[in-house]
């Protein structure tokens, strides 16, 4: 059952319009749904027509008016074949599903005193019997009927065209969407649900009515989600002239679903977590996330809507273009330096480790089992730093213009990644020839860095090399866009930065003209998503540290400084040889950072953060995460010690004055607070526990509320216990705050984490049918606590092999992405990797869903 890019075969048959009509009952919903059917002209395929459709019951199935009898089509698990059909025809099938008991989050199902439903990129297959791929592109009428006191809202795409009462105490009502698209498009809701209204009038005149629903009573959560929805509507008009096209535009926000959000037609399905903000609930960086997705989400209506996919493989189609997109608009809202910092850090984190592991796979992938293990951080940041290179190499101007060409062009189709390339080629002049291959090679390329001075000038070397990855041994070379500048010794800029294209194995540029040899700034920006090995001197790096104008070096020398440390440090460790100090030359880039901070707070926030213990792993062959603990723990207690009181001032200048606001002002203020906070806990300063535990009692947000918990998570302190037990009381009916409790005590690092996490799974606080309490206690336990989930014992990978199996059969997609944490094991130093090793493999001696198969075959590198 795996499925190959290279077998493509257009649609046997087409299909021009669907009707549905959802019957909602309270044991059952029935599904009667009608189809104008269509051969498609470029088929060659005949016999039989295949409409996918599993978990369902079928009732009748006819064709023109005519009941078929049992010959004439076959019934299988997955699908239904109708024998010979005729050139043109329509199909009414009616069929029976259970939205009730509907645990995998997929198609039609309840979440809460919701029914809502998920169709990408299968899930239209579980509500009725339809060719569920995304090049059958049709026009929707859907009718919904059910209880009107139970679920008074009823919401389909485009819209209502029709409303009233029926007998029994039940409506209906009619939605029509004048848009021709794909059926994971297609959404549904039906509840009873508190509404917040806006407005938006496009640049044309549009008057678009603004909607977002949730459950009763969460109503005063919702403003930051709509103020954000019209700040990416202006955005995109202004941006790329894309006005939204229908008179509505709709969210609805639901506490159990298995992802962010969805970008249905006229109608996204979202996770609360992504609409939910207000000060007292919602931490800075939920305030980001919430604007973030929103505008994804919107950003979607062209890049993925308007235009979509022909297949699944091309998925980065719109995924890429799309998060691109939202991270331009996000460095449009304020902080350029530090929101792309925070991109650079999500690829070097998370997307680099799955492209070094047995998972990687190209941004375009060849093959897949299940379609939903591969909505990857590949696919998205990878796929959105591949369009990035294409913007850099065409301009930013270029680059916009080619997008709307590419809109233009393909309006109303489903197209595919080549396609796009083409229109970008035809559109900014470039030659893509060989830059196609970001799409086609997994893998992170390693690009080297070598200089040489002589007699003024320098001569710069760069060489590129990518490692193998599963299934593909011998890579080519990559089209890759480095821009460099060079910096004197005072850190002055001694010229203008430039890009310098390597599409060869290794190539040199020289420059002339200096006295004195330049420091050299590479990848500014991260104009390309590789890694830069590059041995850069201590003094270079402090200089940069301090001078470089691209926020995204600056940090980066911090980061390389304090890595050359922990590095050391960890290898000496793992060879029991005495810890490595940091040299005093850190000390004093630090002390320079200091006295002379940069303007953007966050930013002198990122640049005093430590690399994550991610970030440090991924320097290794083999990770030794106990190694990397203990340095990481130590170097910053150096640090801690050394600038106990600059910490102390640095924690009263940047206290709360006012009242809580968003905004990069006072969200920076708060991160160099916080930071300073954690510092002086590393080192156990004197009073700590209790400043942490007054910022909590007098804090007026999450923001302050959560640094306070973080600061005395690890501590053995009653404060500790006092400020937990009263967040646990204040919070206990806001299921999304609770989980900041969850996954604050899953992260608590204590030798006993294993055995309290287990406890808290049989907590009546945890609910093991919601994939944000999952994702808080499993995934802050085994992603944010590495010592306890790699504890010598294996018990850390047990807990989690445990729990998948459990999941697996309600959940398969959020159990396939807990697996996704055991595959990596070979990149493990042995100790930690036969724990994970040995979960893999009970894993894989139980039933597994597809979903969780494909990853565990591909951690024991069975898959072939
Ligand atoms: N298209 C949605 C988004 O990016 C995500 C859908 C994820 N689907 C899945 N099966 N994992 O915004
Ligand atoms: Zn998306």
């Amino acid at each position: 059952q795996r499925k190959y890019r290279a077998d493509y075969a257009v649609p046997a048959y087409l299909v021009d319009t669907v009707d549905l009509d959802f019957d909602i009952r309270d044991d059952h919903t029935t599904v009667r749904a009608v189809y104008a059917v269509r051969r498609n002209p470029e088929s060659t395929a005949t016999q039989q027509w295949q409409l996918d459709g599993r978990e369902m019951r079928l009732v009748s199935v006819a064709i023109d008016d005519r009941e078929l009898a049992e010959n004439e089509y076959e019934l299988r698990d997955d699908a239904l074949l109708i024998n010979n059909p005729p050139e043109q025809f329509t199909l009414t099938i009616e069929n029976s599903i259970d939205p009730e008991h509907n645990l995998s989050l997929e198609g039609f199902y309840r979440s809460g005193d919701i029914l809502c439903s998920q169709c990408e990129a299968n899930g239209f297959s579980r509500i009725t019997y339809f060719p569920d791929r995304p090049d059958v592109m049709a026009r929707y009428t859907t009718r919904i009927s059910a209880d009107a006191k139970r679920y008074p809202v009823l919401l389909a795409n485009g819209n209502c065209v029709d409303s009233g009462a029926l007998d029994g105490g039940r409506h209906y009502a009619v939605f029509e969407d004048p848009f021709d698209k794909p059926c994971y498009l297609f959404a549904i809701v039906a509840g009873d649900l508190g509404m917040i209204r806006d407005s938006y009038t496009t640049g044309s005149g549009r008057n678009v009515d603004l909607r977002l629903y949730t459950e009763h009573g969460n109503e005063d959560q919702c403003d930051h989600a709509m103020a954000s929805l019209k700040q990416a509507m202006a955005w995109d008009e202004d941006t790329y002239g894309l006005e939204y096209d229908l008179d509505s535009y709709v969210t609805v926000a639901v506490g159990s679903f298995n992802m962010g959000a969805m970008e249905n037609k006229g109608l996204n399905v979202f996770n609360t977590a992504c609409i939910f903000a207000r000060a007292d609930t919602a931490t800075d960086a939920d305030f980001a996330l919430v604007r973030d997705v929103v505008a994804h989400e919107y950003f979607h209506n062209y890049t993925g809507n308007r235009v979509t996919c022909r297949d699944w493989f091309q998925l980065s189609l719109k995924e890429g273009l799309t998060v691109y997109r939202e991270h331009q608009f996000a460095i449009d809202q304020g902080s350029p330096g530090v929101t792309r910092i925070r991109q650079v850090r999500t690829m070097r984190e998370i997307q680099f480790p799955e492209d070094g592991g047995p998972r990687a796979h190209p941004v375009r992938p060849e093959s897949y089992v299940e379609m939903n293990n591969f909505y990857t951080i590949t696919v998205y940041e990878k796929g959105a730093e591949v369009i990035h290179m294409i913007a850099q190499m065409a301009g930013r101007d270029a680059f916009i213009e080619a997008v709307c060409h590419y809109l233009d062009k393909h309006d109303g189709q489903a197209v595919t990644i080549e396609d796009f390339a083409v229109a970008m080629e035809e559109s900014t002049g470039l030659d893509l020839g060989q830059f196609r291959r970001w799409y086609a090679q997994a893998g992170t390329p390693r690009v080297r860095v070598a200089t040489s001075f002589d007699d003024g000038q320098l001569a710069l070397t760069l060489s590129q090399h990518t490692p193998a990855t599963p299934g593909q041994s011998d890579k080519v070379d990559f089209d890759i866009p480095v821009e460099i500048a060079l910096f004197d010794g005072e850190g002055q800029p001694a010229r203008e930065p430039e890009v310098l294209r390597l599409t060869e194995t290794q190539q040199t540029w020289t420059f002339d003209g200096f006295s004195t040899e330049p420091t050299v700034s590479a990848l500014r920006g991260f104009t390309a998503p590789v890694r830069l090995e590059y041995e850069q001197s201590d003094a270079a790096l402090a200089r940069l540290m301090a001078h470089d104008s691209d926020p995204v070096c600056r940090w980066d020398a911090a980061q390389a400084l304090y890595l050359k440390t922990l590095v050391a440090d960890v290898a000496a460790r793992r060879e029991s040889a005495a810890p490595v100090e940091a040299p005093g030359l850190l000390f004093d880039a630090i002390a320079t950072l200091l006295d002379d901070p940069p303007q953007d707070r966050e930013l002198l926030a990122e640049m005093l953060t430590l690399p994550s213990e991610a970030m440090i792993g991924e320097q290794f062959d083999a990770i030794d995460v106990f190694a990397i603990d203990a340095a990481r723990t130590a170097l910053k207690q150096a640090i801690a010690h050394r600038f106990a009181a600059r910490f102390e001032s640095l924690a009263d200048d940047h206290a709360a004055r006012d009242a809580y606001a968003f905004n990069v002002e006072e969200a920076g203020r708060r991160r160099v607070f916080a930071l300073a906070l954690d510092y002086l806990a590393a080192i156990d300063a004197p009073g700590i526990a209790a400043r942490a535990a007054s910022l909590y009692d007098a804090a007026d947000n999450m923001t302050d509320r959560m640094a306070a918990l973080e600061t005395l998570r690890d501590m053995d302190d009653p404060e500790r216990d006092r400020v937990l037990d009263d967040f646990a009381q204040v919070w206990a009916d806001y299921p999304l705050v609770m989980d900041k409790w969850l996954r604050l005590q899953a992260m608590t690092r204590r030798d006993d984490s294993v055995e309290r996490v287990r406890t808290l799974l049989a907590d009546e606080r945890f609910d093991f049918t919601n994939p944000n309490r999952i994702r808080a206690l499993l995934g802050g336990f085994a992603r944010g606590n590495r010592p306890g989930f790699h504890r010598a014992d294996g018990a850390g990978h047990a807990l989690v092999a445990d729990e998948i199996l459990r999941l697996d059969a309600l959940n398969p997609q959020l159990a396939a992405a807990l697996a996704g944490i055991l595959a990596p094991w070979r990149r493990h130093v042995a100790s930690q990797a036969d724990g994970m090793y040995a979960a893999l493999e009970r894993l894989s001696a139980a039933e597994l869903s597809d979903n969780t198969r494909e990853i565990v075959d591909a951690g024991l590198e069975r898959s072939g």
